[in-house]
């Protein structure tokens, strides 16, 4: 198998084929997502909603993050595996971030970080990569800064928060971002901010202009009844399948239809 890396994300986008990354946060997921062909794997601080339940991402610990990066990574052949820097492990403290970065790196073997935000984050994307750890950017829609927004609704409608996006992006490129994300902004800004720079985006909600897309698995599938968000496109429903087959063990242990002869030793 040919594993995928920072550079063939990177060739992708200039051969225009469209980049697929889905998150995971456990052994038995990764393999089938990888197995289902992404090109890369998000272990995302999402896993403080989706595995923890947690209202937000802000409660999830570098500790967590590390022992999801480590099960995704045993059961991964081909994907790239990108692992969220967890809220309070970077921000404002750029040697907290490059020590942070290489406790995820060395202790999950993961092949890269993401962390959320432009300028502010600065200095501390410059020590990661100087370190020689891929850096993937975050910018849009950052959940880690929900409590500043006060809202999950689209951002950078206006011009102001535009300009500051689109010079961030640029900023990302220089610093040396192997890629970016773009979560939910204007599919037109999305688009210009594509065009502006030779690596790749990687939208969610940020239209089909992004050189690739993300979701969250458990939202794709359906696992998820409660979110739906105009952007996400659900594949399965798999919350129905579960609990429908949860009811189905139930109704035939209750009847004494389980196990039957077959399945008895
Ligand atoms: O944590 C996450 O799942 C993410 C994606 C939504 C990009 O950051
Ligand atoms: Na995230």
């Amino acid at each position: 198998i040919k594993k995928i890396t920072t550079e063939t994300l990177r060739k992708m986008k200039f051969d225009k084929e469209k980049i697929t990354m889905l998150t995971a946060y456990d052994f038995t997921t990764a393999k089938m997502v990888d197995a289902g062909g992404v090109d890369a794997i998000l272990v995302g601080d999402s896993a403080s909603n989706v595995m923890a339940g947690f209202e937000t991402t802000l409660p999830i610990t570098l500790d967590h993050m590390i022992y999801h990066a480590q099960c995704v990574v045993r059961g991964v052949d081909r994907a790239l595996v990108v692992v969220d820097l967890p809220f309070g492990s970077y921000q404002s403290n750029p040697e907290k971030a490059l020590e942070s970065s290489v406790r995820i790196m060395k202790e999950s073997q993961a092949h890269a970080i993401k962390l959320e935000g432009g300028s502010e984050v600065e200095e501390s994307i410059r020590k990661i990569v100087n370190a020689g750890i891929p850096v993937m950017g975050h910018l849009g829609l950052t959940p880690q800064s929900i409590f500043q927004f006060g809202t999950y609704k689209v951002r950078a409608k206006e011009d102001e928060e535009a300009e500051k996006l689109l010079k961030d992006a640029k900023l990302l490129e220089e610093l040396g971002c192997f890629a970016l994300v773009l979560e939910k902004i204007p599919a037109a800004l999305a688009k210009k901010v594509s065009e502006s720079i030779s690596i790749p985006t990687i939208g969610i909600g940020a239209g089909p202009d992004c050189d690739g897309q993300v979701l969250v698995y458990h939202d794709m599938v359906g696992m998820n009844q409660g979110f739906s968000p105009k952007f996400l496109r659900r594949y399965l429903d798999l919350y129905t399948e579960i609990t429908g087959a949860v009811s189905e063990f139930v109704k035939d242990v209750k009847a004494v239809d389980f196990p039957n002869e077959k399945e008895s030793y």
